[in-house]
């Protein structure tokens, strides 16, 4: 099975919509958003009815969402969310989200489903943490365990992209060279073209996917892979979202760029002042 993934909106319907658009030149299967909808940017009614026609699309909570609903329910500090994550959290009770509200009630943020013999977990966070948990490419893992019981793990909320692999732990008995040492089995092997590695691909054609798709698990081994932002990406590579083989158990990035005018209108006209929403979008890759 082919599993197109995507993550973090953010309000950002351009995002969404090339996305989508370029998703249509990709044979897959089943279609998982990793969540958040809410904050930062300003269409999360226009971003939530696309995704609602999305037939069989597996569709998480995001930490963002949960705070929409907090916000929703009273239970929220408005003014904090605005002053962190901008307007689009302003005066939530007078547009007319009640109907998003309800569906997202219905959400979680982690799902299990099994394809080809591999069983896939995704959350909006991590494992340990499926709402709140953040790993970072150059992280090391927290609770290798909860990644162990896993084929494939597809994780999002860092706005991040990241392929890795748990790192093999040999049987002791069979002599291997890959021995396991105290700490070893909850260290992670990057992927080669991960945050800091100065690669950039902006430049990239959509069409191109990444050459590290030939790279294969061992057995034993849990793939990761965060696909990166659809709405927000942080990390200098710009938008992104992944293709994953079950099978193969491969994965890879589509890279895609958007025309930013109509984002940056709405962000002059609600959050001038609100610098780091616009400087988040235009960092670029370390050389
Ligand atoms: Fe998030």
């Amino acid at each position: 099975m082919r599993l197109a993934v995507f993550s973090d909106i953010h309000g950002n319907i351009w995002g969404l919509k090339e996305a989508l658009r370029q998703m249509e030149r990709y044979a897959f299967d089943r279609m998982i958003f990793l969540g958040d909808i809410f904050g930062y940017y300003y269409r999360q009614r226009e971003v939530f009815e696309e995704l609602r026609n999305i037939p069989g699309l597996i569709w998480l909570l995001g930490n963002h969402d949960r705070m929409f609903l907090e916000a929703m329910d009273g239970r929220a500090d408005e003014a904090r969310l605005i002053s962190r994550y901008g307007h689009s959290y302003a005066n939530l009770a007078d547009k007319g989200l009640g109907d998003i509200a309800a569906f997202f009630r219905t959400l979680r943020p982690r799902a299990v489903l099994d394809a080809d013999g591999a069983r896939i977990l995704c959350v909006h966070g991590t494992p340990w943490d499926p709402l709140n948990g953040r790993m970072y490419p150059d992280n090391p893992v927290q609770s290798p365990e909860s990644y162990a019981a896993f084929d494939i793990v597809l994780q999002g909320h860092t706005h991040c992209r990241m392929r890795r692999f748990t790192e093999l732990v040999d049987d002791p008995g069979a002599g291997g060279s890959n021995m396991a040492q105290p700490g070893f089995s909850g260290r992670f092997v990057p992927d080669g073209n991960s945050q800091g590695s100065g690669v950039s691909d902006h430049s990239v054609p959509a069409s191109v996917v990444s050459p590290e798709s030939d790279i294969r698990p061992e057995k034993g081994q849990t793939l990761i892979v965060n696909p990166g932002s659809v709405g927000q990406p942080r990390d200098g590579r710009g938008y992104s979202f992944a293709i994953i083989d079950t099978k193969e158990r491969s994965a890879s990035f589509v890279p895609f760029a958007i025309d930013r005018r109509p984002l940056y209108g709405d962000i002059d006209r609600y959050d001038p002042d609100l610098k780091k929403l616009k400087a988040v979008l235009e960092r670029r890759a370390v050389k």
